[in-house]
């Protein structure tokens, strides 16, 4: 147990009725698990007159990016952003894989952002659709069947097995009921070709084993992992009338490293005097990515907005919050019935991420200087 001290002027009731001229700033550790302190500033702390070194809030226009599965079957996703724990991809992929895949590098995650089709794996077919979460376990034999040809997926490869937040306080059920997840049902590819080929990737290299039957070849399964989906529409998520809660609230999955959050649509605080907007955030011991899926994340933008395909990534050590005069905004148009309609996920990781040069060539200039006054 921390005491806690209260020193100067402060509200009774952090992020509630912040005194007037002030801004309120969280310094956490272990994102919003570990010790805080709420600092009451005369300036927003993201009010640099200019920043010099390596570390800046950065964004990333994704749909810039040209995977070599975009245009070539046997082509792979791009690498995007990446530490020990966890990286990012992101697929085009237009054509069915004529391959079987295995990763022998971590679990993923694939984020289905745009496009249709069916994932075909050891476990079986699983069809998939925008806004599906589809979890692969490592090792797993699968090949991605496109039905459209304009697909985006964001790949989450972990390398620790990926699980499900603790959803102490709140039950079973919230944010989404675990009977929302599907999964395949045996299904084996009799499809005849010359040879197959699986292509399984170790350490980042490819060796491939050739058999002259396809390798998805199960007519049964029990055990405890499995293939898996779940889509964002199946959220449920949890707020309050009378305090902002933090994005761990919305914890969809946990991994060594690193957890992943969805911000679904939902209404706005109710309580007049409650912070409708996030604090300002002095998120020492995460690194933040957000990726906006769907609609346009204007909460934290005074102009503009963050349109769906952004990357951003706020690095730890430096601050984020909204734009100078959002939070004063929030209070002036202060409206009962107000609702957030956006779709973005949020990866939070302990480790630094490091930029691919692919993910440098379509970095968004400028952007650190949106979150200054000027
Ligand atoms: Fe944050």
């Amino acid at each position: 147990m921390k005491i806690q001290y209260s020193k100067g002027k402060v509200p009774r009731q952090a992020h509630v009725a912040i005194p007037e001229g002030l801004y309120e700033e969280e310094h956490g550790r272990q994102g919003f698990f570990g010790p805080a302190t709420q600092f009451y500033h005369l300036h927003p702390p993201t009010d640099w007159k200019r920043i010099e070194g390596p570390l800046r809030p950065r964004a990333f226009a994704t749909y810039e990016l040209i995977p070599t599965d975009r245009n070539d079957p046997r082509g792979e996703p791009v690498k995007l952003l990446y530490n020990n724990d966890v990286a990012l991809f992101v697929s085009r992929r237009t054509e069915p894989m004529p391959f079987c895949f295995r990763n022998g590098d971590g679990d993923e995650i694939h984020f289905i952002h745009r496009g249709r089709g069916v994932l075909q794996s050891d476990f079986g077919p699983l069809p998939y659709q925008e806004g599906d979460y589809i979890v692969i376990p490592k090792g797993t034999n699968y090949r991605v069947v496109p039905e459209t040809r304009d697909n985006f997926t964001l790949i989450i490869q972990s390398r620790g097995p990926i699980g499900f937040p603790d959803r102490a306080g709140v039950g079973h059920y919230a944010p989404f009921d675990y009977d929302v997840i599907e999964t395949p049902d045996p299904a084996p590819v009799t499809e005849q070709r010359a040879e197959w080929e699986l292509r399984v990737r170790r350490r980042g290299e490819y060796t491939s084993v050739f058999y002259d039957f396809c390798p998805l070849d199960v007519v049964g399964w029990k055990g405890t992992h499995s293939v898996f989906k779940l889509n964002v529409k199946d959220f449920r998520p949890l707020m309050s009338e009378g305090i902002h809660l933090p994005p761990s609230a919305h914890g969809t999955f946990q991994a060594e490293g690193f957890v992943v959050c969805t911000f679904a649509p939902r209404p706005l605080e109710g309580d007049p005097q409650a912070l409708r907007v996030p604090w300002y955030h002095r998120n020492i011991d995460y690194d933040e990515v957000f990726f906006v899926h769907s609609g346009e994340f204007t909460l934290s933008r005074r102009s503009g907005t963050t349109p769906a395909g952004v990357l951003s990534l706020n690095p730890q050590g430096l601050h984020h919050g909204p734009q100078p005069g959002v939070w004063e905004n929030s209070v002036k148009n202060w409206r009962k019935d107000a609702r957030l309609e956006f779709v973005a996920i949020n990866i939070d990781t302990e480790e630094p991420l490091l930029m691919t040069p692919e993910a440098q060539a379509v970095e968004i200039e400028g952007y650190a200087d949106l979150w200054a006054k000027k």
